[in-house]
């Protein structure tokens, strides 16, 4: 049982900055991708934004993670209550990646893109589903399930997290670089909001695109390892 500041591995008295750089090492430290999990990923995370939030509870139980692996939807919902117990069913995401569309002639234009995407035999890592849970960004549920999708600020200052909503809602919280134009192809950024619809297709790691490109920033270490950026 470990308490939020032992995830991290600073202080109780550390400042802000010493805890957003000991989250960055953690977070590259225990991402799936690296030799961790998705649990270990989970944890740390869950243990900076308690930290963050001023709201540093009773030392976390080891199994706190909750387990929310790549079969596994599950989140910590111990202070749930029974409003939001009815809503953890959450949005049934396909995704579909970018990279994939050349080798296959498609386009991100095209009707049956995934339709001809789940015919294909893709690598799971290139296209399949998972179940995001309310309160989880994209970005996160994609984490938390286990897969490694693009990203540096997590903030809504660069372009790397973006994906193309095909089918479904997303909302789109808080300030963020997208111009009007991105938005109205339905371009969104994972790292800013989630899915709003039951169901939702999205093509991710669409940061190449036109108009993207130069909003982009340079990726983690593990993101540019593991995207070919
Ligand atoms: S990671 Fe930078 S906007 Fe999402």
């Amino acid at each position: 049982m470990d308490s939020p500041f032992d995830v991290l591995g600073v202080g109780p008295d550390a400042d802000d900055a010493e805890v957003d750089r000991a989250y960055r090492r953690r977070v590259i430290e225990v991402h799936p991708d690296q030799g961790g999990s998705a649990s270990e990923f989970h944890r740390v995370r869950t243990a900076y934004e308690q930290i963050m939030a001023g709201d540093v509870p009773d030392p976390i139980p080891d199994d706190a993670a909750t387990a929310p692996g790549p079969d596994s939807a599950g989140v910590d919902d111990s202070d749930a209550g029974e409003d939001e117990e009815t809503e953890q069913e959450g949005s049934r995401v396909e995704y579909l990646n970018y990279e994939v569309l050349d080798d296959h002639g498609w386009d991100l234009g095209d009707d049956d893109l995934f339709e001809k995407a789940a015919d294909a035999g893709l690598a799971h890592e290139d296209y399949g589903q998972f179940l995001a849970l309310p309160r989880e960004s994209l970005l996160e549920a994609a984490e938390n399930r286990g897969f490694a999708w693009p990203y540096a600020c997590r903030g809504g200052a660069c372009a790397n997290c973006a994906v193309a909503v095909f089918e479904g809602e997303m909302d789109t919280p808080g300030d963020h670089i997208l111009p009007s134009t991105m938005l109205d192809s339905d371009i969104r950024l994972s790292c800013m909001g989630g899915p709003v619809s039951d169901e939702m297709k999205v093509v991710y790691n669409v940061k190449h695109l036109p108009g993207l490109d130069e909003l982009r920033l340079p990726p983690y270490p593990f993101d540019k390892a593991r995207m070919n950026d």
